[in-house]
């Protein structure tokens, strides 16, 4: 959601700005601009649609010999994609760009029209830019402070002043880092904006206001110098690149053994470093989209089998709910990016309401990361498809772990499933190469207008993400449902060869579920059951492996993600960068 670039130093920026571009385009994007600057001009393009469509306008225009530029792709929230409300913005001496929401952009705006500036664009950022040029008078700092006294909401801003050789940037709730490199220094969203240039960098702190010049950076806070520790970034060239792969999406598929056996391992040996909740009256899990599944599945295990009482909320729901913190609770986060706005703000209402926080993050040096109580890593590497898959997976491993550490707490008579786990990587690689399975299922799928995913208890949980994974990326409509559910309504919609899926991975539950497979079949349902042990009512029928119920929905995953892909390779769809999504969502 919306990428920052920017870069001071020897060379020209055009080429460091759209390589940057091109690896933000994961975070999905309708629109994209770049502003070079030297002493005397500043030069904007932009463009709606893809970087390729900014690139062939850059080619066709004669630039200007600079040093210095920023870049952006925007995700439109204030005003519509157009060129207009594309970044960078320009007022008076001011050039930015924006990553975030200015909530009180209106009021801004108002005063602002009140001294007489006129906006051109409907975007927020403009307010901001015309806010940081109106405080100007002969120093930036001061004015980017004064602004940010004034700035409500999310931002983080790259900066370029006429006139001036230095390059700015502050940050609040949405991410920037500051690159260190030896041809200059650069702003970026994200380390992997910068990581072919530089793998050296800076985690830039809330309200930090950053002056970059060729070779040196200075950075303050409240009017004074703040010392800043400077990292290094371990995200590999290779795992941004496709290499064989079509697309991300299958590459990430393809990783799910290793980075499976590479979160799993530690804990192998030593089932004590994972936090025992046992202690805990109850659990709240708070997460966003696919991250959310993951805690249904993690509901399941917590009160079966450790029996914790857990709910599952939705973090833009519960954080402006009234949680009833009324028994010993702990609140456990789960995001890939660690950067979800309503997931970071769902921890910092429970951290103010001194309950407990746990979050199973991917990306270590994130909010998350290092807002909550305690973290679990998974071992992901980095995700570039918008659609999570090999992150899911190891989301829900890491609540499995969680879930069985507490039930051997709970209970001495617990099953040990270290063995089990062991053999996990290899069966999902077994999983994983069943392709001309799924390619058959896709071709009876990728025609129709509507597909359900069926089951009860865990195998619900399973669908919920079975179904987002399908209709993301292939925009075909499709809905999980309690497999008994169905027919109090959303059984008027199975006609002749709407596909239905049904999961059964639990025995106790599997005829209950099997009479529903019939129920819709019998109304000339598409049947593909995805089972492990018989089960032969389907048009379609696959068996998976049997594994302890902690680790069966890892093995029902990768079968519906792959289902998923072929349908919308069949459709022809964008896979890695579905229509509307973001990959990281760091507004509200
Ligand atoms: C769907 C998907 C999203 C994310 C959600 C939370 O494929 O990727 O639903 O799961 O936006 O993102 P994170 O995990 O980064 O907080």
């Amino acid at each position: 959601m919306c990428g920052i670039i920017g870069y001071v130093g020897n060379r020209h920026p055009e080429e460091i700005l759209l390589e940057g571009l091109k690896s933000l385009e994961y975070r999905g994007y309708d629109s994209s601009g770049i502003a070079l600057k030297n002493e005397k001009e500043i030069q904007i393009i932009k463009s709606v649609g893809k970087i390729s469509q900014l690139e062939d306008k850059i080619k066709a225009t004669k630039l200007i010999d600079c040093n210095m530029g920023i870049a952006h792709t925007r995700w439109a929230t204030h005003g519509g994609p157009n060129e207009v409300n594309a970044h960078p913005h320009r007022v008076g001496k001011i050039v930015l760009v924006h990553n975030g929401i200015i909530e009180n952009a209106k009021e801004l705006r108002e005063e602002l029209e009140r001294k007489g500036i006129v906006f051109q664009s409907e975007t927020d950022t403009e307010v901001a830019c015309a806010l940081i040029n109106e405080y100007y008078e002969d120093d930036m700092i001061t004015a980017i402070d004064k602004a940010v006294e004034r700035l409500k909401g999310s931002y983080a801003l790259g900066i370029m002043l006429e006139g001036s050789n230095k390059l700015y940037a502050v940050r609040k709730d949405s991410p920037l880092i500051i690159g260190v490199g030896k041809d200059g220094m650069y702003i970026a969203s994200d380390v992997k904006a910068i990581i072919k240039e530089t793998n050296q960098y800076i985690l830039l702190g809330e309200k930090e206001i950053v002056e970059l010049s060729n070779h040196s950076y200075k950075i303050i806070k409240d009017k004074k110098e703040v010392l800043k520790e400077v990292l290094t970034a371990d995200v590999s060239k290779e795992a941004q690149e496709k290499g064989n792969y079509k697309h991300f999406m299958l590459k990430e598929i393809m990783e799910e053994p290793i980075v499976l056996e590479n979160t799993i391992k530690p804990y192998l040996d030593d089932m004590n470093l994972i936090p025992d909740l046992t202690c805990y009256e109850q659990i709240h899990i708070v997460a966003c989209g696919s991250a959310m599944h993951v805690g249904f599945i993690g509901k399941q295990l917590f009160e079966e089998k450790a029996k914790i009482p857990c709910s599952v909320e939705c973090a833009s729901e519960y954080r402006y709910k009234d949680v009833l913190y009324d028994r010993k609770t702990i609140v456990i986060v789960i995001s890939q990016s660690g950067e979800t706005a309503d997931t970071i703000a769902a921890l910092r209402k429970a951290k103010e309401n001194h309950i407990d926080t746990l979050a199973i993050v991917n990306v270590k040096t994130s909010t998350i990361a290092r807002e909550s109580d305690k973290t679990l890593f998974i071992e992901a590497g980095p995700e570039i498809a918008v659609a999570t898959t090999k992150a899911y997976i190891l989301q829900v491993a890491m609540i499995s772990l969680l879930a069985y550490r507490s039930a051997l707490v709970r209970n001495k008579e617990e099953k040990r499933i270290e063995n089990e786990l062991k053999k996990l990587p290899r069966l999902v690689e077994e999983i994983i190469n069943r392709r001309d399975t799924y390619l058959k299922i896709a071709k009876k799928i990728y025609q129709e207008e509507n597909v359900f995913f069926i089951g009860r208890l865990m195998d619900y949980a399973i669908c919920l993400e079975g179904s987002l994974k399908l209709k993301e990326i292939s925009y075909i409509h499709s809905e999980a449902y309690q497999a008994g559910e169905l027919k109090h309504g959303t059984i008027s919609l199975i006609k002749e060869n709407t596909p239905v899926i049904g999961i059964i991975t639990n025995e106790k539950i599997k005829e209950k579920t099997i009479s529903n497979m019939e129920e819709v079949k019998s109304r000339g349902a598409f049947l593909i059951t995805i089972s492990n042990s018989k089960v032969d009512c389907g048009d379609i029928n696959i068996t998976l492996p049997k594994i302890s119920e902690y680790l069966e929905p890892i093995l029902v995953v990768p079968t519906l993600q792959l289902i998923a892909y072929e349908v919308a390779k069949l459709r022809g769809c964008d896979i890695d960068k579905p229509k509307n999504l973001a990959k990281s969502v760091t507004v509200e």
